[in-house]
């Protein structure tokens, strides 16, 4: 809980990168006035309009949907905009901002994400139907929507990605956003490519070189558990050929009513 009834003025030190001058990064200080509810994220506007319009980074939605403005608060990855300002400044009124780890520099906070969304397009995050779609509307029970809940709340902001001690050391590792989707998709009842997915993600890169550390999971500003969807991979992954006949049976009656209990 925040304890917002301060008005002081703060330090934020945000770690400066401009390629076209600088050899390498360096940190600078900037006085802010915070105020009532103030977030990160509103400290950087207020830096960037009043004080330094040359300090960069990535914002869009400002309520924690679009996953833009993720970048390392006070050596933690999580959304600017979601946190408050006073949580973050302590006794010493500070806060420290740089850019996600493990990602190349575009310029202060902005990284440059290629690897990020080609590790995602490489799962296939989209659905794919059986030939035969019924005429009918697809069904699902409870349970089934459930499943995939936790995956569709991820907003893709790159705070587990560049979290994972793996990723730092192999760019070719999927990565627990790719690999938090590929669940979603195989655990989608309506979804035809379950065998398919999990043999692409049986691979050296694949379910197999999570080293179960769980820095995803506290990273995740979402709350969401990719460790837990990998470990399921893995399992499943062991059981394809099973997983996949269970699948079929299951699609052949997607569009008759979920039986209540
Ligand atoms: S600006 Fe969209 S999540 Fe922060």
């Amino acid at each position: 809980m925040s304890n917002d009834n301060t008005q002081r003025t703060v330090t934020v030190s945000i770690q400066r990168f401009d390629p076209d001058v600088d050899k390498k990064p360096h940190m600078q200080d900037y006085q802010v006035e915070m105020t009532k509810g103030m977030t990160i994220l509103d400290a950087l506007h207020e830096i960037k309009t009043h004080q330094d319009g040359s300090v960069t980074y990535r914002r869009s939605c400002r309520h924690g949907i679009c996953g833009s403005c993720a970048m390392l608060i006070n050596g933690r990855n999580t959304l600017a905009c979601k946190t408050p300002l006073i949580d973050e400044v302590g006794h010493k009124n500070r806060v420290t901002l740089g850019p996600l780890p493990y990602l190349p520099i575009i310029k202060d906070m902005v990284v440059d994400r290629t690897t990020f969304w080609e590790q995602y397009l490489r799962v296939k995050p989209w659905l794919i139907p059986p030939d035969d779609i019924p005429e009918k509307e697809f069904r699902m029970s409870k349970e089934e929507v459930n499943a995939l809940h936790d995956a569709e709340s991820c907003i893709m902001c790159g705070a587990c990605y560049s979290s994972c001690t793996v990723i730092g050391l192999n760019k070719h590792y999927v990565g627990p956003h790719a690999l938090l989707k590929a669940f979603m998709r195989v655990m989608d009842p309506r979804d035809e490519a379950p065998g398919q997915r999990l043999a692409d993600l049986d691979g050296a890169d694949g379910v197999y070189r999570c080293h179960t550390v769980f820095n995803c999971i506290d990273a995740c500003p979402k709350g969401l558990n990719p460790t837990q969807a990998i470990e399921t991979l893995r399992k499943l992954a062991q059981k394809r050929k099973k997983f996949e006949t269970t699948r079929r049976k299951r699609q052949q009656h997607l569009h008759e009513p979920i039986p209540a209990k």
